[in-house]
């Protein structure tokens, strides 16, 4: 294999990156949006599941591929299964990260927004209709969400530009601890308001009646969605790791955070939205309408505010980089295009998708495909569908086609770390996972009523 690889520099840097792409929106604005739509408790506890079931063997056969192969996503499996189909799971990635791209910076640019308005405009007084109007006034315009998002995908640019270590692993081991103490500043401000019992009891006391179908594809989803797999962005970061990097270890520490780190995104939401008496099934505002009106009603609202978006910000930083850079070493590697040009074509096919995006929550609102806006249409594709379909295949694939002995020595760097239950994974990688996600996918597609037969 190709030795001459950039590499992260450092055992931290390594797991600061890896943490930063799974964290993100997707713990602060997803987990708690479809947690409040989904049943509460009820999610959480299948959504722990299909993380343990799904999320950590994915993982670990991602950075395995990635590590192995030391190649891009659709490169690594040129490299492990040359002149075969299989690298249909890196197209599948490489089109999944513009797709998620697309969707992402806005939100991300919406972030940007505001910061600026909660730093200069006072909360006080302002009523849950006037949060509502003006998020539907901001979100349909054309200028300031545009504008936001490009402002965005260009410190994004910024930061892939300058390279794997000086760039990616340099700003994640930057924003990484400012996040988490953020994070806790704000959980603990929620989880100390009286009537926080209520909230906590929402996310964790489960109703068994609640869980179907829709949940379980819901909470399959948004497992992949917030370990960021099934798409190579894992591959592309385990191709930057060293030969010393415990690949499993590795693996076990990301997912335990990027789950913590939901669970407080719920602590901070949840107790917050109880104790003002608001509904929790809000839906995709529920961070943008609801929050911002919680705390306006909080002594030094205006604080609170510009910290809970820096929060946002941030988490989101770490996380869109990783998509810029799974198609930028794409490009850079299968087209030898140098890394500076690479990344400029990235920004201008993300920006593109980017827009139409922001737009769809004004003037493109009509232009509806099934029902669903373009902003909305990305968001169910990838997570949905494309995510598990490519996390389906990558088990598939390491289950089936990857030769044991070579699986073994790689997680085990050669022997010199334990495996203890390498037949356990091998057996869920090869049989479980594929076999679970593939039911969940013929269940929604109405072929096959397992889940609703048995609960
Ligand atoms: N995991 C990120 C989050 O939770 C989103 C993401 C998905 C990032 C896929 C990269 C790739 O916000």
């Amino acid at each position: 294999m190709n030795q001459q690889r950039t590499t992260f520099g450092s055992q931290l840097g390594i797991l600061l990156a890896s943490v930063g792409c799974a964290v993100g929106l997707g713990n602060i604005w997803r987990f708690p949006y479809m947690l409040g739509t989904n049943g509460g408790a009820a999610f959480l506890l299948v959504y722990v599941i299909c993380i343990l079931m799904l999320g950590v063997p994915v993982l670990i056969s991602e950075f395995f591929i990635g590590r192995y192969a030391k190649r891009n996503t659709v490169g690594a499996f040129a490299v492990m299964a040359p002149g075969t189909k299989w690298s249909i799971i890196g197209y599948n990635g490489v089109l999944a990260a513009f797709f998620i791209a697309g969707f992402y910076y806005v939100l991300s640019g919406w972030t940007l927004d505001y910061i600026f308005t909660s730093a200069t405009t006072s909360l006080e007084g302002k009523t849950a209709a006037d949060f509502s109007n003006e998020f539907e006034a901001f979100s349909s315009g054309i200028f300031r969400p545009v504008i936001c998002t490009l402002l965005f995908i260009g410190i994004s640019h910024y930061i892939v530009v300058s390279g794997v270590k000086n760039g990616i692993e340099r700003a994640s081991k930057i924003l990484m601890p400012i996040f988490f103490l953020i994070l806790i500043v704000m959980c603990i401000r929620s989880a100390t308001l009286s009537g926080a019992g209520e909230g906590f009891r929402f996310l964790f006391q489960p109703d068994f009646s609640k869980i179907n179908s829709s949940i379980v594809l819901s909470a399959t989803g948004q497992a992949f969605f917030s370990l960021s797999l099934g798409m190579g962005c894992m591959i592309t970061y385990g191709s930057y790791f060293g030969a010393k990097t415990n690949l499993q270890k590795t693996s076990i520490h990301v997912t335990l955070i990027d789950t913590f780190v939901s669970i407080l995104g719920g602590i901070l939401v949840f107790p917050a939205v109880f104790h003002f008496g608001i509904e929790p099934t809000a839906g995709v505002e529920l961070v943008f309408i609801t929050l911002p009106n919680i705390l306006a009603q909080l002594p030094f609202s205006n604080v609170w505010a510009v910290t809970f978006f820096i929060l946002l910000a941030v988490a989101a930083i770490t996380s869109t980089i990783a998509l810029h850079e799974v198609a930028t070493a794409y490009l850079h590697e299968e087209f030898k295009i140098s890394r500076k040009l690479s990344t400029f074509y990235v920004t201008i096919g993300v920006s593109v998708f980017s827009v139409l995006a922001a737009l769809s929550f004004g003037i493109l609102k009509e232009a509806t495909i099934f029902g669903l806006t373009f902003f909305e249409l990305l968001d169910y594709l990838t997570a949905k569908v494309m995510l598990p379909f490519g996390g389906m295949l990558i088990c598939i694939f390491v289950g089936n086609r990857v030769d044991r002995k070579i699986l073994k020595a790689e997680l085990t760097n050669k022997g010199s770390v334990p495996f203890y239950f390498f037949n356990t994974y091998c057996f869920v990688t090869k049989y479980v996972a594929p076999i679970a996600i593939g039911a969940v996918f013929l269940n929604e597609l109405g072929l096959f009523k397992l889940f609703n037969f048995l609960f």
